[in-house]
């Protein structure tokens, strides 16, 4: 008995620590502006963490959402234009007077010049492999952006 109840905190703590640390956009914020044709900067932020995690691989997509009338069904339904599919590396930056921004990795994307104009919805997907027996786990997240 005794070995069961001291076993529990551990088991506790064994099972809270597998997870990947939940990755966000940090930039651009919700009703950015970008225009057709023109480049914009992404940064994909992902929190520091103890635990385990290896990211795979990432996807950027950028969805015009006027035909569900303004809001696009969710980066985990559908993704459509895809502006960068690859690595995703978040690191500290190195730059002076940006030490508070958390690990992160910035993108230059590029909105097609015939990508239809108004919100849209800039969804992400992020693929990792977690903990010591690297259970694939899908992450999305999303913000909404207006194409001009
Ligand atoms: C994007 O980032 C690059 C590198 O920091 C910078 O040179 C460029 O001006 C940025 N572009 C925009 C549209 O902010
Ligand atoms: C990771 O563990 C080290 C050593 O225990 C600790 O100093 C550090 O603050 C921890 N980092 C995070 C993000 O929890
Ligand atoms: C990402 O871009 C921001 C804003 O331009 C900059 O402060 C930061 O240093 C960049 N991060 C890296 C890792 O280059
Ligand atoms: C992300 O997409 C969902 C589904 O369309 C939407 O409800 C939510 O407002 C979006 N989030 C942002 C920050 O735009």
């Amino acid at each position: 008995m005794r070995f069961i109840f001291s076993l529990l905190p551990f088991l506790a703590l064994a099972t809270s620590v597998v997870h990947a640390q939940n990755a966000y956009i940090y930039t651009p914020t919700d009703m950015t502006e970008v225009s057709a044709g023109s480049s914009f900067n992404v940064t994909i932020a992902q929190g520091d963490s103890n635990s385990s995690w290896k990211n795979i691989a990432i996807v950027i997509a950028l969805l015009n959402c006027h035909e569900y009338s303004s809001t696009c069904l969710g980066p985990a339904e559908e993704l459509g234009t895809i502006l960068y599919s690859g690595p995703f590396n978040p690191q500290f930056t190195t730059e002076p007077g940006t030490a508070e921004l958390p690990p992160h990795e910035n993108f230059t994307l590029t909105v097609p010049s015939d990508f239809e104009t108004g919100q849209s919805q800039l969804g992400v997907a992020l693929f990792d492999l977690v903990g010591a027996l690297l259970f694939p786990y899908l992450q999305t997240f999303n913000t909404t952006i207006v194409v001009t």
